[in-house]
């Protein structure tokens, strides 16, 4: 029997574009949790598959933690799970493919325990026509929430289990900024931390400032004190996160610079510290000093190019050249000498031509890349890219995206001979995934490196000679002092 559906928000991707000049409000948030539910979850599981981006596996730590102080176990078989997670990526279409093949799969959980729920969330939640599609075509969906209401989970879940409805709550709204919820890390030695939610930019193919709402950044005292704790605890490695985190601050009251930001998270004397993404757009040579005087800030910058021709640029609505990007990057190098810069470039947007491509090998080959994130445009409902006509075949897109990646592959190999008889410092991640008794971790420059060295040493930065390169990882030894 089909259960009855509670719609408390539907997604409108119409209200999601809206940038209200309201000010963003701040939530200190303690969970609501009935008595009935922490029954209910005692002895019991949980389980949780986290698609995507940093910000989404942030977003799926938060979801542990609550899961967790509901009174949950976290398994790592969705079969043995009373309540299974699904946190969802919209970015591309394939993203979306996984998650319906996941979702097709936990049916069998449904057979096994009818009284299982399975919950729904993330960035493809975000959209209409997902979740219509959702609703038609997949029952055993029993909850379906968003990226702007995790913090209501206890809610959504108490109401599913006691009321055995479907639950339909995803806000299309700019979002406000909620501290205080519980956070599970995993990892003992690296952690992400938010200091900005959301995306302005709206680039012409992107689906982020529609999912994730209106750029809001987390106020410095909040993310001080997180960072402060992660120290105290012993982290090697902080990752501030944000869809432009060198916008950061400017929709504060303080007006406060990402620069400045990050030369106070620095001085907490973390270990390693990091930040992703950066926007082209928005640089300003004090973030460039930051990391050239702070020498725990780490010589490796993410700068997506996109394209390297100015007429896709200006059609992705980018707001730069490629000569101000190319500037930017002599610049960033000549203040911070050996930084590793890596990029995100999109093959085949619609119209594309042969020259643009060949435009941005062209940058492709002046800037070098240590490495890059390579993607065959895909069109993404309600964004206006996805509304023009493309002249392009798909066959012209996976030719240019071969040649693509083998015009990189030679920049990204030659950045990692340079390290072929270096002793680096490495923070050592575990043991590698595929071969058990070679441990792998990441330089300064987030370079992976597998090698020989001591197991007690995981979760600590170590010096390995670096004995060969190949274009996807280093091989080294581990080497004292
Ligand atoms: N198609 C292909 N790639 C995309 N990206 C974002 N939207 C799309 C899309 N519609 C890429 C961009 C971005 C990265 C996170 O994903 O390169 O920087
Ligand atoms: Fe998407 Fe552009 Fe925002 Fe990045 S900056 S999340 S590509 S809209």
């Amino acid at each position: 029997m089909r259960k009855k559906t509670v719609i408390n928000a539907k997604p409108d991707l119409k209200n999601a574009a809206l940038r209200k000049r309201e000010p963003i409000e701040f939530i200190r948030e303690k969970l609501v949790i009935s008595t009935r539910l922490r029954n209910e979850a005692n002895g019991k599981n949980f389980f949780i598959r986290t698609y995507g981006c940093q910000a989404n596996v942030l977003d799926g730590q938060t979801i542990e933690g609550i899961l967790m102080e509901i009174g949950y176990t976290q398994v790592d078989d969705p079969m043995n799970a009373d309540v299974v997670i699904i946190n969802t990526c919209a970015i591309r279409e394939n993203a979306e493919d996984k998650v319906y093949g996941e979702i097709g799969s936990l049916k069998a959980l449904k057979s096994k325990k009818p009284h299982s729920i399975i919950a729904l969330c993330g960035c493809m939640t975000q959209q209409p026509h997902i979740v219509s599609k959702i609703r038609e075509t997949y029952p055993q969906v029993d909850i379906i929430f968003g990226t702007h209401n995790i913090n209501h989970i206890p809610q959504l879940l108490d109401e599913a289990i006691f009321n055995q409805t479907r639950i339909i709550e995803v806000y299309s709204k700019q979002g406000e900024v909620i501290e205080d919820l519980p956070c599970h890390r995993q990892d003992k030695a690296k952690a992400f931390v938010n200091i900005q939610y959301g995306c302005d930019k709206f680039c012409t193919y992107c689906i982020v400032p529609y999912t994730r709402g209106k750029q809001r950044s987390r106020k410095k005292e909040d993310i001080l004190l997180e960072c402060k704790k992660l120290v105290d605890e012993g982290y090697q490695e902080i990752t501030l996160l944000g869809q432009n985190v060198n916008a950061y601050g400017k929709d504060l009251d303080s007006k406060l610079s990402f620069a400045e930001l990050l030369e106070d998270v620095a001085k907490l004397g973390i270990p390693r510290l990091r930040f992703t993404t950066s926007h082209p757009w928005d640089f300003t040579d004090e973030m460039f000093k930051a990391m050239a005087t702070y020498k725990n800030i780490m010589p490796a910058i993410h700068l997506p190019l996109q394209s390297g021709s100015d007429d896709v640029l200006r059609r992705m609505g980018r707001r730069y050249t490629a000569k101000e990007y190319c500037d930017l990057v002599d610049r960033l190098r000549e203040i911070v000498p050996g930084v590793a810069i890596t990029t995100d470039i999109i093959v085949g947007f619609p119209n594309e031509t042969d020259e643009d491509f060949e435009k941005t090998l062209d940058v492709v080959r002046y800037v070098h890349y240590d490495s890059a994130f390579t993607f065959i445009y895909s069109p993404r409902v309600g964004t206006p890219a996805a509304k023009i006509k493309d002249e392009i075949s798909m066959e012209t897109k996976h030719k240019r995206f071969d040649k693509l990646v083998k015009t990189l592959a030679v920049d990204v190999k030659s950045h990692a001979d340079a390290y072929v008889g270096k002793v680096v410092p490495v923070l050592v991640d575990g043991l590698s995934k595929k071969d058990g008794t070679i441990l792998s971790g990441y330089t300064d420059t987030l370079k992976l490196v597998n090698f020989t060295g001591n197991p007690d040493n995981i979760g600590k930065i170590v010096n390995v000679k670096i004995t060969e390169a190949t274009t996807y990882y280093l091989k080294g030894e581990e080497v004292n002092g």
